[in-house]
């Protein structure tokens, strides 16, 4: 039996960049109540034809020059999204297609904003059972693709990004992923969904009319849940593990709001230094924002071989989670 580890890390955000003071212009919104309300200044969309595949594809090539391998040493493609380019097939398909990994199998995985923390956890049970040696792990969401331009209560709120990892065994001595925590709540559903084109309301005039293919959020509630149910699980984790915040060397939270954030720093007694925090500059990218907190931590040389790291996340469903690390470049 092999623990599983990062070997490499990387992301691609599209190059328009929008700000606050741009949604001011075409919402009845303002820099002020954007940036004290959530953190973000700014966020990235994608261009029109850009998709989900599209960006995962760029954050994996990226990632593989990273590594130095090539993309037929790929063994499988984990993808969480909640924006596929469509139904079917899977992300994963395309993704595998478009970057030529062509031993590689795969599937997508819904976990919205958990989605990458789920995908993870389970990829890391691929290498740990030996079954798989290098697997590539994307979050990606083109969130736009599903937002209200005209719904303040959401649109200022999200950007599209991807992110990606890739996993392989530990050598002896090394500790990989230690643990992790993953739950949901499905009792949470109805505060944040996108109610139309599925099976329930299969998508027609009627669905588009009343703004169904849209995000629907009651913003109020998942903040309440979202603090409670991220101090939760990283304070279990920590606790089982016998781990205190203090020996963390970097906490990588999901990046939906910065109150949220700190929120859960405080409550668990963490330095600012030690949290990762680039809401202001890509918003809230749904399965992509742990991915990028890890590497633009390990571009930016925040990451340190030996160090502890903990991610933890909470998004709809509810779903929420957290995973422990130990970084080992
Ligand atoms: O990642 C997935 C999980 N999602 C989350 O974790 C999101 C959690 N929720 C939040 O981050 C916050 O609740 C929001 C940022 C979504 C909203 O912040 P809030 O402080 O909870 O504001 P609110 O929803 O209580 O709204 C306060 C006021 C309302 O006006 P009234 O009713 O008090 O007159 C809103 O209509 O702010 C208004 N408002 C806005 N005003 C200017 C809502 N959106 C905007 C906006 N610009 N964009």
């Amino acid at each position: 039996m092999y623990n599983a580890k990062i070997t490499a890390t990387a992301y691609h955000v599209p190059e328009k960049v929008v700000t606050n003071q741009d949604l001011e212009k075409i919402l009845d919104t303002s820099d002020e109540w954007i940036r004290t309300r959530t953190g973000i200044r700014e966020r990235r969309f994608a261009a029109r034809g850009e998709t989900t595949s599209d960006l995962a594809a760029a954050a994996s090539q990226k990632l593989l020059e990273q590594r130095g391998i090539a993309a037929r040493d790929v063994d499988c493609i984990v993808v969480a999204t909640i924006t596929p380019d469509m139904f079917f097939p899977s992300t994963a398909c395309l993704v595998q297609e478009k970057i030529g990994a062509k031993r590689a199998w795969g599937f997508d995985l819904s976990g919205a904003c958990s989605g990458f923390l789920y995908a993870l956890a389970t990829a890391s049970q691929f290498v740990h059972s030996g079954a798989y040696r290098k697997v590539l792990v994307i979050g990606a969401d083109l969130m736009t693709s599903i937002l209200n331009p005209k719904d303040r209560n959401t649109y200022v709120l999200f950007g599209d990004a991807a992110g990606a990892i890739l996993l392989e065994p530990t050598r002896r001595g090394e500790q990989g992923i230690i643990d992790f925590i993953l739950r949901c709540d499905g009792s949470g559903g109805r505060f944040l969904c996108m109610p139309g084109g599925g099976s329930l309301h299969p998508a027609s005039h009627e669905t588009v009319r009343k703004n169904m293919h849209f995000v629907h959020q009651d913003g109020r509630a998942v903040f309440k849940y979202a603090v409670q149910g991220m101090a939760e699980v990283t304070t279990d984790i920590l606790k089982r593990n016998h781990i205190r915040a203090s020996d963390l060397a970097l906490f990588v939270p999901h990046q939906a709001n910065i109150r949220i954030i700190d929120a859960v720093a405080e409550r668990l007694g963490l330095h600012p230094s030690k949290v990762v925090r680039n809401i202001e500059d890509f918003a809230n990218t749904t399965a992509a924002t742990l991915p990028i907190g890890i590497a633009e931590s390990h571009e930016r040389r925040r990451l340190h071989k030996g160090d502890l790291v903990l991610l933890a996340t909470f998004g709809a469903g509810f779903t929420s989670g957290s995973l422990l690390f130990r970084w080992t470049l």
